[in-house]
């Protein structure tokens, strides 16, 4: 668990890591791509490590060279097993890869999740659309696809995953894909910058429709991943909520606009140099504007619960409206051991501020929620015991390690007493 004894203000600078959400994707289009990848600025999470996992399954050799990771990419087998895909319910991104690569593949639904269900019908459709056979069977998903047929695939919703599964999928395609009604997030421009090193050409990402022009052989190449959006959010709002003055290197603003717009209306000055982002939080925030999430360049659904951690003891009442997924404020009644005031009725939450926090034994619930529950405990008068934290090391290299480079006094800890 983590121990965390409060409040403290935060001073002090960190370098961002690689996204977690780049870095996945990324590892699966490494499946495309004979010969060497290396991947630079690659963080060291346990989904990482899942997505390796996976990889040295399909018969690549994985190695650590410092930060960066090398992937010597040769395929022997197409079948992703069930506890690989358990592991981690995004490994679904593996499909289009495997299959664009050996016309075949077999994996488990990657099932429900603790952010309530996660369907893949968007995945399935998009891949059947261009020509995959897929056979749904005791959980199983079988698929073959003797030659892929590149076309438009007009998506219901702008999924991240499915955008990305189709990308990877359509640069083993005859002809050109057309994803219409694609999703725009950063990590999704990020593949294509990818994939376009690898020797693809895939244009229009960023916006929502991505061309992928298939049927090239791709390469190995040498790739820095891109800053961590949401490691980034979280810090900033670690400030924002202890108080105090941080500087986050690498941080892109241009990333999290709707986050740094949500701090500075709650009172905190932040401002960016091209290198990085500094909060600067003094005051007792305010409460803002209705926070809703959405698909990029939304407010992040990733970022809702850190940013209500740090609203909680603002000056008013901020209404949250989380528009992405069902079951994304499991968080909340943990917030409330600690003495905050929210509200949940169906997909809103309102956090209406108090003046004090107090420290509590508390249990991660998702990854980050458990990040939420640091971000409150900063701010917290007495000592937070954070249990369940495998959530938080699937997407933070080492929150411990940063808060304590920022002057917070928390540690890290074997859970005895299995609280
Ligand atoms: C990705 C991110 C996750 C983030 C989410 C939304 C990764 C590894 N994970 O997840 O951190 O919270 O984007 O920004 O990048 N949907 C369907 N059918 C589908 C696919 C999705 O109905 O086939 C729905 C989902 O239930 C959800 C919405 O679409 O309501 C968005 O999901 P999606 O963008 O696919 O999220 P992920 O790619 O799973």
């Amino acid at each position: 668990m983590i121990v965390i004894d409060g409040p403290a203000e935060l001073s002090g600078e960190l370098k961002v890591q690689g996204a977690k959400n780049s870095t996945l994707p990324l590892l699966a289009a490494t499946v495309l791509c004979r010969g060497q990848t290396v991947l630079h600025n690659c963080p060291r999470l346990s989904d990482v490590d899942t997505a390796v996992r996976i990889l040295e399954h399909l018969g690549s050799r994985c190695h650590w060279e410092e930060g960066s990771l090398v992937v010597d990419n040769s395929m022997t087998c197409c079948q992703v097993p069930p506890d690989l895909m358990r592991g981690m319910r995004s490994s679904i991104v593996f499909l289009g890869a495997i299959v664009s690569r050996c016309g075949e593949a077999e994996l488990t639904f990657p099932g429900g999740c603790e952010l309530g269900p996660r369907p893949i019908d968007l995945h399935l459709s998009g891949l059947r659309q261009l020509g995959a056979e897929i056979r749904e069977e005791g959980g199983f998903l079988h698929c073959r696809a003797p030659a892929l047929v590149g076309r438009e695939v007009v998506l219901r919703m702008p999924s991240v995953g499915a955008t990305e599964n189709l990308m990877l999928a359509a640069c083993g395609c005859v002809g050109t894909t057309v994803i219409t009604n694609a999703a725009r997030e950063p990590e999704v421009v990020d593949l294509q910058s990818f994939l376009n090193a690898c020797g693809a050409r895939v244009s229009g990402a960023g916006s929502s429709c991505v061309t992928v022009q298939g049927g090239r052989t791709l390469h190995g190449c040498t790739y820095r991943v891109m800053p961590d959006r949401i490691a980034a959010a979280t810090y900033l709002c670690a400030a924002a909520s202890a108080g105090g003055d941080i500087y986050l290197r690498g941080a892109e603003e241009r990333h999290l606009a709707t986050v740094t717009a949500a701090l500075r209306e709650a009172g905190c000055a932040v401002t960016a140099d091209g290198a990085g982002i500094r909060a600067v939080c003094r005051e007792r925030l305010r409460a803002v504007g209705p926070v809703q999430t959405a698909p990029y360049p939304g407010f992040p659904t990733d970022a809702q619960a850190v940013l209500m951690a740090a609203l909680l003891r603002s000056r008013g009442a901020t209404v949250f409206e989380e528009n992405i997924f069902e079951n994304r404020y499991r968080h909340v009644g943990e917030l409330t051991r600690m003495g905050a005031k929210i509200r949940v009725s169906g997909r809103v939450a309102v956090v209406t501020g108090v003046e004090r926090l107090h420290g509590a034994p508390v249990r991660c619930t998702d990854l980050r929620g458990g990040a939420a529950l640091c971000v409150a405990a900063l701010a917290a008068e007495g000592e937070t015991r954070v249990s369940q934290i495998c959530h938080i090391d699937r997407g933070y290299e080492d929150l411990v390690r940063d808060l304590r480079a920022l002057g917070a006094d928390a540690e890290r800890v074997e859970n005895t007493d299995n609280s």
